[in-house]
Parts: C-alpha cells; sequence; structure tokens
C-alpha cells in the first residue's frame, strides 16, 4: 500500500524521493560556503534537476542561514523546502519562520541517539532524549504537516533504543524518520539491516517514508545509501559532487545514476532530469572554486573519455561495449566544438538555451556576448565549456559592488612586473598601477590599492576550462578576514585578468559577510 506523504501524496513505491542537501550539509563543510546570490542560484539549479526536497539551510546558524533559506523560501517553487533545527524550542520556531513562504515546507528536527553523542556531546539521559523526541516533533508539527526527524549517530546507536526514539518520532507526528551514518562508519550490511529491523518492530513503520544520509568517512557513502534502499528506504539524502562534513556526502549524482542505469538491479527510479546533472555540477564547481576530481564518476572530466585504442576502436564500433550510460544522459555533448567569431546574438542565445542557461538576464546575456566575441578573437577554438565559464561568471557577478574594468600587465625576465588596474566601485571608475613580485603580485597590489583592505590570500590557484595554450585559465582566490573565509573564482583566456577577476568576486564576497555581521563597516569601505 502506498504512504500518503503530506506533501507527496500516494507514491508510487518504488519512487525514490531526492532530498538535496547541498546548500546545508555541503555549504557547512570549509571551502564551501556561498552568498546569498549563489545559494539561490543553486537552489534554482536544483529545481531545475527535479530533486524532490531542497534542504536550504540550518535556520538558527546565523541571520545569513536564515536570510536563505527564507529568500529560497519565497523564490523557488516545485520543491519541498527544508529548514534544519535541533531539538530545541528557539532552533524549531526559527526554521519554522524560514520556510513559511514555501509551496510546501518542511522542518527537519535532529537529535543524537548514540550512548557515545548523549553522554559527552550532549550530556542527557536517554529518558530526557526521548522526551525531547517528543517535544521537538509535536511543536514542529504545530508549523507543517511535513516533519523530518532525525537519529543523530543513528547507525552508532543501541538497536532497541533507536525504535524507542522512533517510535517516539511517529507518534509525535514525523512523516520522514532519517538515520544517518553521521560518522561514516557504517558498512552496507549494518545499513540494511538497521532499516529492516526499524520497519518490522517499530509500531507506526508503515505509515511513514524512511530515509537515509551516509558520509563517505570510508567511500562507502554511496554504498550504504543503495543498501537502505535494498531494505525499503524510499529517501535518500544526497549533495552535488558528494560535497559535505569532512569526506562529503553520498554523490547524488552517483546514487541517481545507479538507479536509473541498473534499474534491473535496483527496481527504483527518481524524479531527476538526468541530462542537468552536469551543468549543476558545475555550476557547484564556479560558484565554491572547487573542481572535481577528473575520474569523478559520471562529472568528471574522464568519466567518458576512452584513452586506450582498443577501448577508443570499441566505442566508434558500438558505445555500448565501453559505456553504461551514455554522455548525454547526463548532460555531456559529444560534439563540444560550437561557437566562432561571426556566430551572433540570437545563435549565442540559443547555444545558452541548449547549454540550459534560458534564464540569464538581459544586461547578464549582453556582458556575456561581449565576452564571448572577445574570447572568439582570441581564442581559435570556442567550447560549449568555455561558453559556461563565462555566463557562470557574470551571473555570479550580477549584483556586485565592484566591477572590474580592464587591466595592462608588463611582465618578463627583466626587472620588476608592473600593473595598471581599472575597476569599478558602486558605479565609479577608479584605477591605479603597481610593481610586484610578479605579474599576479603587481595586479593584486594595485587592486589594494584601488581597494585597501586587511583580508590575507590564503588561497591562489589556476587550472584550464578546457585543453591547449589558449585555454580559459579558471582562478581561485581564497581571502580571509577576521575569521571569515571566502573563495572568488574568475575565468579568461589571460590567466592575469583571470586571477584579479577572481580576486575582486572574493572581495565582492568579503563584503557580503561584512555586512551581515557589521553593516556600518560597509559603508567605510566602500568610501575607500
Ligand atoms: O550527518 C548527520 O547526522 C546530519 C544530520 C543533521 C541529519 O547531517
Ligand atoms: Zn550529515
Amino acid at each position: 500500500m502506498p504512504i500518503q506523504h503530506p506533501s507527496f501524496g500516494a507514491l508510487p513505491e518504488d519512487r525514490i524521493i531526492i532530498f538535496d542537501t547541498t546548500l546545508r550539509d555541503g555549504e557547512q563543510s570549509p571551502g564551501f560556503s556561498m552568498n546569498l546570490q549563489e545559494k539561490l542560484r543553486m537552489a534554482e539549479a536544483l529545481a531545475e534537476l527535479g530533486v524532490d526536497v531542497i534542504e536550504a539551510g540550518f535556520p538558527i546558524a546565523s541571520p545569513g542561514d536564515f536570510e536563505s533559506v527564507r529568500l529560497i523560501a519565497e523564490n523557488i517553487r516545485g520543491p519541498v523546502i527544508a529548514g534544519l533545527a535541533r531539538a530545541a524550542r528557539a532552533d524549531i520556531l526559527r526554521a519554522a519562520e524560514a520556510v513559511a513562504p514555501a509551496e510546501r515546507r518542511r522542518i527537519h528536527t535532529f537529535i543524537s541517539t548514540s550512548a557515545l553523542h548523549m553522554k559527552h556531546k550532549l550530556r542527557m539521559e536517554p529518558d530526557e532524549v526521548l522526551a525531547a523526541v517528543t517535544d521537538s516533533v509535536s511543536l514542529a508539527r504545530q508549523h507543517t504537516d511535513d516533519v523530518e526527524w532525525s537519529a543523530e549517530d543513528g547507525s552508532r546507536t543501541d538497536r532497541d533504543f533507536l525504535c524507542r526514539c522512533v517510535e517516539a518520532a511517529i507518534k509525535a507526528g514525523a512523516t520522514t524518520i532519517n538515520i544517518p551514518d553521521t560518522v561514516g562508519y557504517a558498512v552496507p550490511a549494518d545499513m540494511h539491516a538497521i532499516f529492516a529491523m526499524l520497519r518490522e518492530r517499530v509500531p507506526g513503520a508503515d505509515g511513514v517514508i524512511f530515509s537515509t544520509h551516509n558520509h563517505n568517512d570510508l567511500g562507502l557513502a554511496v554504498a550504504n545509501t543503495l543498501a537502505a534502499v535494498a531494505a525499503g528506504v524510499r529517501q535518500i539524502e544526497c549533495t552535488i559532487n558528494g560535497i559535505g562534513e569532512r569526506a562529503g556526502n553520498a554523490s547524488l549524482e552517483e546514487v541517481v545514476m545507479a538507479i536509473r542505469t541498473r534499474h534491473d538491479a535496483i527496481g527504483c527510479t527518481t524524479g531527476v532530469v538526468t541530462p542537468n546533472i552536469l551543468k549543476t555540477s558545475k555550476l557547484l564547481a564556479a560558484i565554491t572554486g572547487f573542481d572535481v576530481q577528473p575520474n569523478k564518476a559520471i562529472v568528471g572530466r574522464n568519466a567518458f573519455a576512452h584513452e586506450s585504442g582498443i577501448h577508443q576502436d570499441g566505442v566508434l564500433k558500438n558505445a555500448a561495449t565501453y559505456e553504461i550510460m551514455t554522455p548525454e544522459s547526463v548532460g555531456w555533448s559529444r560534439s563540444s566544438l560550437v561557437m566562432g567569431k561571426h556566430s551572433g546574438r540570437a545563435a549565442f542565445r540559443d547555444k545558452l538555451r541548449a547549454l540550459g542557461y534560458g534564464e540569464v538576464g538581459d544586461n547578464q546575456l549582453n556582458d556575456a556576448f561581449r565576452r564571448f566575441k572577445d574570447l572568439a578573437d582570441r581564442k581559435k577554438v570556442v567550447y560549449d565549456e568555455d561558453i559556461a565559464a563565462l555566463v557562470d561568471d557574470e551571473v555570479l557577478r550580477g549584483h556586485n559592488r565592484i566591477r572590474f574594468v580592464a587591466l595592462d600587465v608588463h611582465a618578463g625576465s627583466r626587472g620588476p612586473a608592473r600593473a595598471e588596474l581599472e575597476l569599478e566601485i558602486d558605479g565609479t571608475a577608479k584605477q591605479a598601477s603597481a610593481t610586484g613580485d610578479g605579474p599576479v603580485d603587481a595586479t593584486f597590489n594595485a587592486l589594494r590599492k584601488i581597494f585597501p583592505h586587511e583580508a590575507v590570500l590564503r588561497l591562489f590557484s589556476v587550472g584550464a576550462v578546457t585543453e591547449g595554450t589558449d585555454a580559459q585559465a579558471r582562478v581561485t582566490v581564497r581571502l580571509e578576514e577576521d575569521g571569515k573565509m571566502v573563495d572568488g573564482q574568475g575565468a579568461d583566456t589571460d590567466t592575469i585578468v583571470a586571477s584579479a577577476r577572481a580576486y575582486v568576486h572574493a572581495l565582492n564576497k568579503l563584503l557580503v559577510k561584512r555586512a551581515r555581521t557589521a553593516p556600518e563597516d560597509i559603508a567605510t569601505a566602500m568610501r575607500a
């Protein structure tokens, strides 16, 4: 008998709910923080990807977290919007307020249930935890019908106690029961056994959706997730590119494609629009500055590249010889040579639509088109990846107060490098020149002259968007100020220009962070 879920109604028994926590578990890991616009952009992409639930953040964690969950709840239609809350009144009320504007909303409340966590972290007795489960779920139910309860460190929890907690959560009104492998310790047989036991022993288990949330400390997150599905779990918690605490979470693209490709073995389906997977993965990489490794399943640059002659020969004769799914099914295009310098604005707009950027605003389109023309003049071949890098660059910079305008650099083996830089700050053009130990140093010194600040450069990394000496460079710059860390990205065929763009991007993010904690400081910084 299908379960009647408050948000999804009667789902077919083989339908898996995809709960994406890129913006919560993923975003809270070091180096992956995103600003408000970036989170909204990511949430739009997740909605287009067809995920069922977006966990948009942890509203009590900071005013910025609250604001982003609220903004996503106001703007994103389609997926259920969830906010995380500990088993505490203030947390639950804050989460309820943040998700209130959503079309369909969920409060996700959790408490640790393992002996280790209860004793050393919570300093609570098991009976107190049990009472907190009932109280937190009951309070959450006063604000929405869709309540998820999680047993933090569930996989290391005494099984009898876990059954009592799950029973209490169901009685109090939870509609989804999530058992996380919080520390990535479980093996697939553990996850299978836990869910089989809960479904068999807990009264009311047949009226709720069971969910699994696996961390990847032993590289088993996807395997544990699929073992849970085999035991009847119908909600999977996962993230794009597998980002998340420590070694990350189960990767969305891997679990979804395993379910699709091995339907014969798993027997389930999802609502994910799989051709949108790659662009969502790339958007996340562009926002956070962390590319996936080349051999990453599904979205890595080598995932569909056949190097050996024997494999290439086989694929040319029949792709199925070495490909278990088509590259197109996850968004890779076989012919990536696309546009040249004679292509017009209409062709460019068509291309953007084909790449899934149909919603780019006119100003961003004009800026991206200007940069495309400039790129096509300098680069022999413009690939889809080049265009995506340009557009992501423009979209991410849409609301920024500092804008890159121009850069001239003199560098080489004779004498110090010199940079002349022009920026626009709140619409006013400002120039400076500076010398430095190499062209990047000179450029960053000029930037500091135009916009003095105390932030320290913590990371500078350069990668190539495509291959060849005329490839665009993608640069990541990490800045730290008062313990706050931000990453900025820039792309250009000129590595120094990409570096300047990345620095400007990071600085803009820093201003947003500063403004959240000390609104008066931003005015002083902007007057500088
Ligand atoms: O890993 C974990 O236990 C979590 C919970 C808050 C669901 O992220
Ligand atoms: Zn987690």
